[in-house]
């Protein structure tokens, strides 16, 4: 008898409810997202918005659909995981198979609020928009670069970059840019306004990457020792991806920026991309690849997959010189709605000579719910929708300021090796290069054909890629 009354008891405690066990977990993993006025379609702050919908949290948490976290477990040590534990996962399926029981209020946990002002301390210049972004109450998602112009009157550090969605319903995820071409303003001006139509990036090369936010995204603080000079006449290029909620929205979103005095560490971006997919129509698994090799000792502190609506499997690796390999980062189901800059717990020293491989899955049939052709077409790289990206972005950090321009110009050297390599055949250059461009790059190129075979043997484009090296500015 008093052995059943032990066990009954015990049941009865694990038995989850809300106030002592499922609400702490909503508040910590969903709630930044799942509060009135942010980027979720519903609160699940109080018990009747989590109870209504128990069913449903319990299929979309099993899934590991919410939150939304892409990366996979032991592939990358990542900072500000958004993951729920086997445990916590198992307790939300008890409690919502039980009837989704509220519990004793006096367990319930304060619900959490969550700082208004700037995050990472206030910022010394702040960039508006300089009227509020119109959105329609429904229709496709819009992807919109707005130009703020810095104003600088002399060379500036730029520290720290901290986004603020104005309107954090419709803001899906932002990139921002710096452009010191002024080919953004131009865009923009062609569009009538302070800002234009743009999809996978702000719509030309040359602009640097400042800063990314997705929802949840927790900004990094002011970093003096890698501060980034930037000169006058300088924009910042903020690129929105709206998501129309289905009442007309207005957004007015700002960047926050520190400045600082000149860098002591060296700060780059290495860029790891293939330019040269072709996927054709309807095939459901087409292989890219791509590597770098970084060419001097470096640590990397963060990453930023890229690719658009087709790429379903994403990996990139790190081969060290010693032969031993080690995963940056691998998405499994990648979703172009939900993607991130991911920073590491620890920064990964990554010795000169290791390699960085890029390895991503594209599916162009009529099977991935994604394609955005439907029949599917031929699909090669651009910013476009409906064309694709390989790329990754990896944030690095050099031992002092002065290795960051032979650490670049190393590496564009290897992107020009590849390009050359794809080159070798004068008569077949690669579709990607403009049409206009060819006759005088066959010309060029001819001038390295010393045995006049049309074609570029090894020796002819080492001789190429030493006359390009020492053409390049020093
Ligand atoms: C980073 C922001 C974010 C976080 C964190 C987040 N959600 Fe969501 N959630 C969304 C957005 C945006 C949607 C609507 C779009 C979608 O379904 O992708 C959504 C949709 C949902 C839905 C509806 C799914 C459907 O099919 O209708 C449920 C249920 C849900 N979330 C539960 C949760 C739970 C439970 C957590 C925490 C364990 C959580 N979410 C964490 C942003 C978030």
């Amino acid at each position: 008898m008093k052995f059943l009354f032990l066990f009954a008891s015990s049941v009865a405690l694990a038995a989850p409810t809300f106030n002592k066990d499922i609400a702490p977990i909503l508040y910590e993993n969903c709630a930044t997202c799942h509060r009135p006025g942010e980027v979720a379609p519903f609160s699940l702050l109080t018990y009747q918005d989590a109870a209504k919908r128990s069913g449903l949290i319990a299929t979309v948490t099993k899934k590991r659909y919410m939150p939304p976290w892409k990366p996979e477990q032991g592939y990358g040590n990542f900072d500000h995981v958004r993951r729920l534990t086997d445990d916590q996962i198992a307790k939300i399926q008890e409690w919502a198979a039980t009837g989704a029981p509220e519990g004793d209020a006096a367990e319930k946990p304060a619900v959490p609020t969550f700082p208004s002002g700037w995050q990472a301390g206030e910022p010394d210049q702040v960039l508006k928009f300089s009227e509020p972004y119109k959105l329609a109450a429904d229709g496709r998602d819009q992807f919109r670069c707005f130009v703020l112009p810095m104003n600088l009157a002399k060379e500036s550090y730029v520290s720290g970059a901290e986004f603020r969605p104005g309107n954090p319903k419709v803001v899906h995820h932002a990139l921002i840019f710096l452009d010191s071409t002024g080919t953004a303003r131009k865009l923009a001006a062609a569009s009538g306004g302070s800002g234009y139509p743009c999809f996978g990036g702000p719509g030309f090369t040359g602009a640097g990457l400042l800063v990314g936010w997705a929802p949840g995204y927790t900004p990094l603080p002011a970093e003096p020792s890698l501060s980034q000079a930037v000169r006058p006449g300088t924009d910042v290029v903020i690129q929105i991806h709206y998501h129309p909620s289905g009442k007309p929205e207005q957004d007015q979103s700002s960047i926050g920026l520190k400045f600082s005095g000149p860098p002591t560490k060296g700060r780059a971006l290495l860029l790891v991309v293939n330019r040269y997919l072709d996927i054709p129509a309807g095939e459901s698994h087409y292989v890219v690849k791509a590597s770098v090799t970084v060419p001097q000792d470096a640590e990397l502190w963060g990453i930023t997959p890229h690719a658009h609506y087709l790429a379903t499997d994403m990996k990139v690796n790190a081969r060290f010189p010693d032969g031993t390999v080690t995963p940056l980062i691998w998405i499994k189901d990648w979703d172009f709605n939900w993607q991130g800059q991911y920073r590491y717990k620890e920064p990964i020293k990554l010795p000169k000579g290791t390699k960085i491989e890029l390895e991503y899955v594209y599916d162009n049939s009529s099977g991935n719910p994604h394609n955005p052709s439907n029949p599917p077409v031929r699909v090669r790289f651009g910013e476009q929708t409906k064309d694709e990206m390989a790329l990754a972005f990896l944030g690095l950090v050099l031992p002092s300021p002065e290795d960051v321009q032979p650490f670049q110009r190393a590496v564009v050297l290897q992107y020009v090796e590849d390009f050359v390599r794809l080159t070798d055949n004068l008569n077949d250059l690669p579709e990607e290069i403009p049409p206009s461009m060819i006759p005088r790059l066959r010309m060029a190129l001819a001038l390295f054909d010393q045995d006049h075979d049309g074609k570029l043997n090894a020796g002819e484009r080492a001789t190429l890629l030493k006359f390009i090296q020492t053409m390049m500015p020093q």
